[in-house]
């Protein structure tokens, strides 16, 4: 399998009112295709800050990272942004909706960040990414007429409608009950057993137990990288999966830039 993440002594230094704070200190990591990762390790460990770089959000102090075999370390901000838009779906602790716009508006936003024009075509995918994580009867309602887990799904959906080459998630079971913690992991799981990428970070053992490495971090380091032996076992559970929808979510989607005609 290639790799589609790939980073090289990353070093992350905050600067805090004149205080260096350094929060990697050389991270050497590979991601393959198709892998499901936790980042685990204690609180101020550096996992969110890893993440961030990953996600393109915050460039690194010192080192290298390629994403999908692209040079990203030295990227201006207007190409970390067509970065994110192009390659990267993210899924937060806190869902991260817009609350005034409805279920099918927020799974369109990466497209409309990314240029894409909505189409019938566009519409289309993003009612059925709302079908595919439960969500077929909720196309209008909006974030505040949602349970916690109904909108972690919103953010999941919206974070696959471009066909993200990774997946990535900051505690995206952090806010939910165990039960719906257990729905969320299951929909994720069942996604990377179709193709899907997923980095993910977690402070539990229980949601860590779905991905098949766990990289543990400790001081801006990683501490131990293993493959997970005990893997939570999937259930059919409640999301169904047509294989027409899993065809079409996991092939690029080339929809038309907006003014590109
Ligand atoms: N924007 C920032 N400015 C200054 N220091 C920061 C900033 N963000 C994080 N840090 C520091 O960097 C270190 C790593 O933080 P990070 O948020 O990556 O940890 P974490 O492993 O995600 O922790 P948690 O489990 O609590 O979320 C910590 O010492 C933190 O205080
Ligand atoms: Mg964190």
């Amino acid at each position: 399998m290639a790799s589609v993440v790939r980073i090289e002594e990353l070093e992350k230094t905050y600067i805090l009112e004149s205080v260096l704070v350094p929060a990697l200190k050389g991270v050497t990591l590979e991601v393959e295709e198709g892998d499901f990762v936790a980042l685990m390790g204690p609180s101020g460990s550096g996992k969110s800050t890893l993440l961030n770089l990953l996600g393109c959000l915050d460039r690194p102090t010192y080192g290298q990272y390629f994403l999908a075999d692209q040079d990203i370390a030295h990227l201006d901000d207007d190409q970390l942004s067509e970065i994110r838009s192009r390659y990267l779906g993210f899924i937060f602790q806190q869902y991260n909706l817009l609350p005034q716009y409805t279920v099918v508006e927020n799974i369109e936003i990466p497209l409309l960040y990314q240029g894409c024009k909505i189409t019938d075509q566009t519409l289309e995918r993003c009612e059925g990414l709302a079908r595919l994580v439960g969500l077929g009867d909720r196309f209008d309602h909006r974030p505040m007429q949602l349970s916690g887990g109904q909108q972690q799904r919103v953010a999941i959906a919206r974070a696959l409608v471009n066909d993200p080459a990774v997946i990535l998630a900051d505690e995206p079971t952090g806010n939910l009950d165990s039960h719906t913690s257990d729905e969320i992991m299951n929909l994720l799981a069942r996604l990377n057993d179709i193709g899907k990428t997923i980095i993910m970070v977690t402070h539990e053992n229980e949601i860590a137990s779905w991905a098949k490495r766990i990289i543990r971090m400790r001081d801006g380091l990683i501490e131990s990288d293993v493959r997970n032996n005990e893997l939570h076992s999937r259930s059919p559970g409640t999301i169904s999966l047509p294989p027409e929808m899993l065809e079409r979510l996991v092939q690029p989607q080339g929809f038309q830039q907006a003014g590109a005609n």
